[in-house]
Formats: structure tokens, C-alpha cells, sequence
């Protein structure tokens, strides 16, 4: 069968030596304790968490912050961190919704960075997060304005070139959602060969269960 899923495991090693990156997760957390009361009884899950660099701006306001990601190489990554840091709230978990894993537990927030756009098929995702979330909890997913495809320089395991920000609001709806709205959380300067330096934006849609 061909492989069309990317290599995050390679990345893990040299992931937060981006400074765009780092600043990004910043400006996403910052965003999110904008448009919600992050509180310290709150269960959270951050899907295709990464080397955590979301999940640990988090940590400190909640009760308890769970990665999930399908690249046991990150979360390896996200792990080294929870040691160094004698994290006590923050657990890994390895996922991929397109195994059709299942997610156990349930939480009061579900956040997730520049993830949705590799995952093939998001319908389903949405449902399943709406199944965990606990009632009036949130849903909250940052991720790329439509990008022409020119964001990632290599499309290898990029499901989605961006979002369109009324159709996404849809399916969050039609997965159960409620309150749903959006903001501009930030962005990213990418050089594009023969377009030179570009700004790709990056959107955060929240939802209430
Ligand atoms: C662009 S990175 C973002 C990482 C992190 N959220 C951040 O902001 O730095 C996308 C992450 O989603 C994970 N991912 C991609 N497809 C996935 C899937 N189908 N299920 C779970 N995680 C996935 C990747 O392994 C990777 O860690």
C-alpha cells in the first residue's frame, strides 16, 4: 500500500528549533485563554500535539492536559520534557484517528494546533470529539487559512491545503457543536520559491458541547 502520511517521527529530533513555530504555539495559547476560562478543574486533550510545544503552555492553567499523536517519535519528544519537568498533569498517548483509534477518556477542553490538515478525513474527528468533550466543555482547533497549497514545501501527508473558515464552522456544527466562532490567532512568514516571503494566517474556531 502507499505510504502518503509524513515523517513527523524524522522532525521530532529538530521540531522546536523553529522559532515561528515556538511563537506560534504562544500565540495560540494566548488566544484560547482569550476566548475561554481556562480553569484549574479542567481535563484537557491536545490532538497531534506535537513535542507538546501547545500542550505546555497550557499545563500550568488546568487540571490535567493529555498529548495525543500517531508519531511515537514526537510524543518520545514530549515525554523527555514531562521527565526533565517532573510533570505530574501531563500524559501522552499514542492515536491516529485514520487507524480508526479510539480515544478514551473524557475532557472539558479539546485543543489542537496545525494538525487538522493532516488528518484525511475530519467529519469523523469532530464527531469523536464531541463525543468526549463533557457538556458545556469546548472545542477548540487552530489551524491554516487556505494556503493554495504553498505553506508546507513538500505536500506529503497534507490532507487539506488550509481551511475555509464558513465550511469548517459547518462541520463543527454538524458534529453537534454550538457557539461556534472564529478568530485570527496568529501567523506564519514562509518564504515561497518564486513568490518570495508570504504570510499564511492561521485561524482559531472554537465550539460548545
Ligand atoms: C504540524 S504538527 C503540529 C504539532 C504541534 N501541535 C505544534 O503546534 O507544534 C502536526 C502534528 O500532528 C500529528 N498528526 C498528523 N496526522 C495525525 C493523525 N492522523 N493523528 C494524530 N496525529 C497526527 C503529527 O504527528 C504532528 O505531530
Amino acid at each position: 500500500m502507499e505510504d502518503d502520511t509524513r515523517d513527523f517521527d524524522r522532525e521530532a529530533a529538530s521540531w522546536d528549533e523553529n522559532p515561528e513555530r515556538v511563537k506560534l504555539a504562544k500565540d495560540i495559547a494566548g488566544t484560547i485563554a482569550r476566548e475561554i476560562r481556562l480553569e484549574p478543574v479542567m481535563d484537557v486533550l491536545d490532538f497531534g500535539c506535537g513535542t507538546g510545544l501547545l500542550t505546555l503552555e497550557l499545563q500550568p492553567s488546568v487540571r490535567s492536559i493529555t498529548g495525543v499523536d500517531s508519531s511515537r517519535g514526537m510524543l518520545d519528544v514530549l515525554n523527555g520534557k514531562i521527565g526533565k519537568q517532573n510533570l505530574a498533569n501531563v500524559k501522552t498517548l499514542c492515536f491516529d484517528p485514520d487507524r480508526g483509534d479510539d480515544l478514551p477518556g473524557r475532557y472539558d477542553l479539546v485543543v489542537s494546533s496545525m494538525a487538522l490538515h493532516h488528518v484525511r478525513e475530519t467529519q469523523p474527528l469532530l464527531n469523536l470529539f464531541h463525543r468526549i468533550i463533557n457538556p458545556s466543555g469546548y472545542l477548540c482547533i487552530a489551524d491554516l487559512d487556505p494556503d493554495g497549497g504553498q505553506f508546507h514545501s513538500d505536500n506529503e501527508g497534507v490532507f487539506h491545503f488550509g481551511f475555509d473558515r464558513v465550511k469548517l464552522r459547518q462541520s463543527l456544527i454538524e458534529a453537534g457543536f454550538s457557539e461556534v466562532r472564529d478568530k485570527s490567532a496568529g501567523g506564519v512568514m514562509k518564504y515561497v520559491v518564486g513568490e518570495g516571503l508570504q504570510l499564511f494566517t492561521v485561524f482559531l474556531m472554537t465550539g460548545r458541547r
